[in-house]
């Protein structure tokens, strides 16, 4: 985007911010949607903090994301705080108010977590819950697990203390009617993390809210003990690196279900992205920009080409793949292997519809195992958005550009094309590339113009374009 005089701008305050992955959400959406306004992130000392707040309002800041160590401390400075923001005592949102001249402030951590748990159907109406941690985290999760109406919430934390204190004020919010869906005023159970044998229910939705087993420590677990996790149907890590903590390992190996929070960080950015321009952003954009963090959180070292039949995915890419040192890897010799059927036959039994859903269910599993691979994909691959997104997970995605005579000139003697065995073959490939060249082009982070047939020539202008 280019700036200019009315572009608006928004933030992050906090310290550190140097790893936020903030602006990948917020100037995504702004970018997508075609919004006017540019995200940076702020390093606020504790001291500076209340005239940052008064500075942003002068400077017409339009809104700010506050993150640790500010979160408790930010409150003070605002002209007007949302009832669960109060209630959990940590904003991390503020919403430019002109009527009362500064800002309003919002917790969209606890919403975002809501709106996630929502979205994966956990209903906590009735359950019993268990909290692991009683850090600031851990409080916006009992509000959440009140709010939405649990009967019992137990809180395990290694400090006794600290939980007893956040048990004591939420449990006081519910006897004084503060918080809608709560039936209980004694629901909030305060526990010594040892004392998690004494908890006699089952089918346990437990939120996993300590920092352990948070990257690099990712073989620590806060509880190990497998009669715990005979309990647990539902665990929820609010770790979202590793993708998979230990806690999630083991409760996924006791039967039960396991998430991890990388949606909550996303949904707690898209409701304060909502706030401030007062918009609804779609889920189409939602997923793009998912993906986006994932690959900034879990990159993978792998080369993806996509592209029409004939454009060189396979030649180039292993000729790639040998300059690199790299595995070559193919997918449609992949779901040959898997189904056990050539290609031809599986577009004869199943249907084009059918290939293409294997295509989905291969990258789907690629995607997680996958690592330093030139990946040859099929040519119909991108086509679904479903699995145009997960390429971007697997690496980086270059689109082999090739004119439509070239590729009939490649291709043409090939038998083996089941989409080529028409009448007019040179006919079909120009029906197919008009059809297929836009979906190409927003399905790869790269356009390469891969008309010369020497691979030779295509790993030097690949290398001098700074492409790989
Ligand atoms: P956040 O704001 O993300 O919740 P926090 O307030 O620092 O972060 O809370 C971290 C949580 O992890 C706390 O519950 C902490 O337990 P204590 O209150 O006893 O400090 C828990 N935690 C951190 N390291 C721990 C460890 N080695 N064993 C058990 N709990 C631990």
């Amino acid at each position: 985007m280019t700036i200019n005089g009315k572009t608006r701008l928004t933030g992050l305050i906090g310290n550190p911010v140097e790893h936020t992955l903030s602006p990948v959400i917020h100037n995504g959406i702004s970018d997508k949607m075609d919004i006017d306004c540019v995200y940076v992130p702020f390093k606020v000392e504790t001291e500076g903090l209340d005239s940052a707040i008064k500075g942003a309002y002068e400077l017409n800041v339009l809104g700010m994301n506050v993150t640790v160590p500010h979160k408790n401390d930010v409150i003070a400075s605002l002209v007007g705080i949302d009832d669960c923001a109060k209630h959990i005592g940590a904003v991390n949102t503020l919403v430019r108010d002109e009527e009362k001249g500064g800002y309003v402030g919002y917790n969209t951590d606890m919403l975002g977590l809501r709106r996630q748990i929502h979205e994966d159907g956990i209903n906590l109406n009735g359950r019993t819950v268990v909290i692991l941690g009683a850090g600031g985290a851990a409080k916006a999760v009992v509000y959440m697990c009140l709010l939405d109406g649990a009967d019992k919430v137990y809180l395990l934390n290694r400090t006794l203390d600290k939980a007893q204190k956040i048990a004591d004020d939420m449990n006081k919010l519910a006897k004084d009617g503060a918080i809608a869906g709560a039936n209980n005023c004694s629901a909030v159970i305060p526990c010594s993390i040892g004392d998690y044998a004494d908890i006699r229910e089952n089918n346990l939705i437990v939120f996993q809210a300590t920092s352990i087993g948070l990257f690099p420590n990712v073989d620590s677990c806060v509880i190990e003990d497998d009669s715990f996790y005979d309990k647990v149907e539902i665990g929820v890590d609010l770790i979202y690196n590793p993708a998979e903590t230990k806690f999630m390992q083991i409760v996924k190996a006791h039967g039960g279900k396991a998430y991890n929070a990388l949606k909550m960080l996303l949904y707690q950015g898209v409701i304060a992205y909502e706030l401030w321009h007062k918009v609804t952003v779609d889920n189409d954009i939602l997923e793009d920009i998912y993906v986006e963090l994932k690959r900034r959180v879990y990159p993978k070292d792998n080369i993806v080409l996509i592209g029409f039949m004939g454009s060189g995915k396979t030649t180039f890419g292993k000729a790639i793949a040998e300059k690199l040192s790299m595995k070559f890897f193919d997918t449609d010799e992949y779901i040959e292997q898997r189904e056990n059927m050539t290609i031809k036959e599986i577009f004869a039994t199943k249907g084009e519809e059918g290939f293409r859903q294997i295509e989905t269910d291969v990258l789907r599993e690629l995607a997680n195992t996958l690592d330093g691979c030139v990946v040859s994909t099929g040519g119909g691959m991108p086509l679904r958005i479903e699995n145009a997104r997960l390429l971007k997970e697997i690496g980086k995605v270059i689109y082999l550009n090739v004119a439509t005579q070239v590729i009939y000139e490649r291709v043409k003697e090939d038998g083996k094309r089941p989409l080529l065995q028409v009448e007019d073959p040179y006919g079909r490939i120009c029906e197919m590339m008009t059809e297929r060249k836009p979906l190409y082009e927003r399905a790869c982070d790269v356009i390469f113009d891969a008309n010369c047939n020497d691979p030779e020539v295509i790993w030097t202008s690949l290398k001098n374009d700074g492409i790989i």
